[in-house]
């Protein structure tokens, strides 16, 4: 067993006016600007984008996943052929999640036990059982800069005792976790559940943060609850975290959640919302998100979004893009995705900046002032 990674992150700034820092964490392959939002690669690929593109939108990390690497193409394939980062061409940072989220995504296909998660693939049928030793294992192999510790995520229809057993075995499974990490320089996350009671999320983070890891996420969030719910346990979470270690909620999220979380003090996120919804024609822009689909867009000569700098709005019409959707062709995925990154990851920036200036508070207000849709 090894220590923790000492002074890889670093808190720069405050803000004088909420909860929202400004951070730099180190990695082997580069250091991170924090607050920062994660481009989700699942198959070791962020989908519709090249390593290029990735650079080009100004990505700083990715996060990749055990469960889908490990079933095809297999981990010992990645080891062989260099690691994660060769193998896919990505040289710069990538987080690897534990594989405990997807396996309990899984429905029926599974089977819940001290030792682990007894599953099927979802591809072929086969059995597998994922316990907390395998899954470092795996990442270890994959060779991310930053791996997860392998959890449960209770479904948000859990009652107040399954919820409060889980995460005492989310906390073994956390010391187990530790134990069976020994790659030098990756770093090992703690993950923080209790589902949406505050008593039981506080119970999980002493228990998690006292075995010590080089940061803390929170899991178990955008499980289905409001909101407001979701909101609520970032407000009763932060304040007991460590100050000095990255904060991570896992799984988030639109673009309002990402000010939230920001604003009470989170340092990174990932989501598959700029991604899968770009592939759908959702896309976000200064003013809320828009359906390219839509029939408005049909003759509509004008950019994606006037104000964003990225190649899609400087090059290509609205007309074009909704023709591209339309017509079922692969760049409409490439374009669309690469809009949505660069907004997703340019919203990170402009929070970083407010930050710096002591006017996140003001970023905020301005924030929600600026969406026109309905979702927000
Ligand atoms: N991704 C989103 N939520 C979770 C969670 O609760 N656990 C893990 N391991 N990954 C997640
Ligand atoms: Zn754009």
């Amino acid at each position: 067993m090894r220590g923790r990674v000492s002074g890889t992150f670093s808190v720069i700034h405050r803000d004088a006016s909420c909860g929202a820092r400004l951070g730099s964490l180190k990695t082997p392959h580069g250091e991170i600007e924090t607050p920062i939002f994660m481009p989700v690669g699942t198959n070791a690929t962020v989908k519709a984008m090249t390593p290029e593109d990735l650079w080009a939108v100004h990505a700083q990390i990715i996060l990749s996943n055990t469960y889908h690497l490990y079933l095809r193409p297999g981990h010992r394939l990645v080891e062989t052929l260099g690691g994660l980062h060769r193998f896919m061409n990505w040289s710069g940072p990538i987080l690897t999640d534990s594989g405990g989220f997807q396996v309990f995504s899984l429905g029926e296909l599974r089977k819940i036990s001290e030792e682990g998660v007894k599953f099927q693939s979802h591809l072929d049928g086969s059995y597998h059982v994922l316990t907390p030793e395998l899954s470092i294992k795996i990442q270890e192999a994959l060779g991310a800069d930053i791996i997860m510790c392998f959890d449960e995520c209770p479904a948000a229809t859990a009652d107040y005792d399954y919820v409060s057993r889980s995460l005492e075995m989310t906390t073994r499974w956390a010391k187990r976790c530790k134990e069976a990490h020994s790659r030098e320089g990756q770093q090992l996350f703690g993950i923080i559940q209790g589902g949406m009671h505050h008593d039981l999320r506080a119970r999980s983070l002493n228990e998690i943060c006292a075995i010590g890891f080089d940061g803390y996420a929170l899991g178990g969030l955008s499980v289905g609850e409001e909101k407001e719910q979701m909101y609520g346990v970032m407000e009763s979470c932060a304040p007991l975290m460590p100050q000095d270690a990255p904060r991570y909620i896992m799984g988030i999220g639109a673009p309002e959640d990402l000010v939230e979380a920001v604003w009470h003090g989170f340092d990174m996120f990932d989501c598959v919302m700029p991604t899968r919804n770009a592939r759908n024609g959702m896309l976000f822009t200064s003013q809320g998100r828009i359906n390219i689909k839509a029939k408005a867009y049909e003759e509509d000569g004008g950019p994606l979004d006037p104000a964003c700098g990225c190649h899609v709005c400087r090059t290509y019409s609205r007309a074009y893009l909704r023709h591209l959707y339309r017509a079922g062709e692969i760049l409409a995925s490439q374009l669309n995705t690469y809009h949505n990154l660069y907004y997703y990851l340019d919203l990170m920036r402009r929070m970083r900046g407010a930050i710096r200036e002591n006017r996140f508070t003001e970023f905020r207000r301005d924030f929600y002032g600026s969406q026109t849709d309905n979702h927000v």
